[in-house]
């Protein structure tokens, strides 16, 4: 059960973007569980921090087939903290998944056949006991199928009541503006796109966001923080209970260069000038531009998310200030 009451939850400073042009609001911030929720994980702090999400506004939880480790015991998990403490709540949640990466041996437990996306998410939707995502990605683009079969797999699932909407992510842009495309003919518009964007990684500025908001798509950011580079977590070293010195953590001690953490000494002490700690610092640059949906957080503590949260409280940029990070993020 949810601690808060719903005049609380809802009037805790979280707040809510329409996503592209469909009817869906997101909150601007989402949480994540890529890492922290499997079944390697503390279960108790995993609910803790599903459980203050909820009470503080988020309303959205990533997931997809195979976080974990090992890979489906994130949904497994979630599916278990759903039908404890969350089960009265489901329409007040939006919870996703995916599939496109590896997932089960052989041809078809990879990329986005329709043989691979309808097996994935009869499969997740189990691991959960749901009913239906309330958004279903296609993780990756697949360079040997054809566009139009993974699309129309897509908008079957919708149709099938698997799935409310559909989103891509990680698609090359000339890709998803053919898919966008594609799924309007469908009938069944994407509703959002999902990419890696933060301060060490602005790929999507060239061509991504404006694309998705032109065709009326939402945009939600995943790694805000560079999976922890862009917070003080690094700044004295690597410490043991950290991504980057977990076997089983995407962040490699070899991505935390001196050059890196030079960089991130300067954005901590413009921080420190805003009020604000690095990791707000981070997410508040995401969510600058309107264009942004929602930005999704991973946390490994309750303590994470509660900091994190904070970053609603100021996410205005003034023009010089925007102008010193260029300058550091170029300067490094
Ligand atoms: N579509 C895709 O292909 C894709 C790919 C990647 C991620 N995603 C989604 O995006 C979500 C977020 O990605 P991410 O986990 O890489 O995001 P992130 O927010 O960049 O990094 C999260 C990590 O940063 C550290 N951290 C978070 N808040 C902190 C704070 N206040 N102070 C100090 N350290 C803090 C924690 O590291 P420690 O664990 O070291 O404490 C945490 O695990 C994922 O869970 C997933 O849902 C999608």
């Amino acid at each position: 059960m949810s601690y808060i009451p719903a005049e609380h939850r809802y009037n805790n400073g979280m707040s809510y973007h329409y996503c592209g042009n469909s009817g869906l609001q997101l909150p601007r911030i989402s949480l994540g569980l890529w890492h922290n929720f499997g079944e390697i994980d503390d279960f108790s702090t995993a609910t803790e921090m599903i459980r203050y999400a909820f009470d503080h506004g988020v309303t959205h939880f990533d997931l997809a087939n195979n976080y974990g480790p090992p890979p489906g015991s994130a949904e497994t998990n979630f599916g278990k903290i759903l039908s404890t403490e969350l089960k009265n709540h489901r329409d007040e949640l939006i919870i996703s998944s995916k599939a496109g990466h590896e997932m089960w041996p052989g041809p078809y437990g990879d990329w986005g056949s329709r043989k691979s996306l309808t097996a994935s998410i009869d499969q997740s939707l189990k691991r959960t006991g749901l009913e239906y995502f309330d958004i279903f990605y296609s993780h990756r683009h697949d360079p040997r199928t054809p566009l139009e079969e993974t699309m129309q797999a897509l908008a079957d699932i919708v149709r099938q009541g698997k799935a409310l909407y559909i989103g891509l992510s990680k698609y090359p842009p000339e890709k998803a503006q053919e898919a966008y495309q594609i799924l309007q003919s469908l009938h069944v518009p994407c509703l959002i796109y999902q990419d890696k964007y933060n301060m060490f990684h602005r790929d999507p500025e060239k061509a991504s966001i404006a694309l998705a908001a032109n065709h009326g798509v939402g945009f939600i950011v995943f790694s805000p923080l560079a999976q922890g580079l862009l917070t003080n977590r690094y700044l004295h070293g690597i410490p043991t209970d950290s991504r980057a010195a977990k076997p089983s953590g995407f962040l490699k001690t070899s991505q935390i260069t001196q050059n890196k953490l030079a960089c991130v000494n300067c954005l901590n002490e413009l921080a420190r000038k805003r009020g604000q700690t690095l990791a707000e610092l981070a997410i508040a640059w995401v969510l600058r531009d309107e264009r942004i949906t929602s930005v999704i957080v991973g946390s490994s503590s309750v303590k994470q998310l509660e900091d994190n949260l904070k970053v609603l409280n100021n996410t205005a940029f003034t023009a010089d200030e925007l102008k010193q990070i260029d300058g550091i993020l170029g300067a490094h």
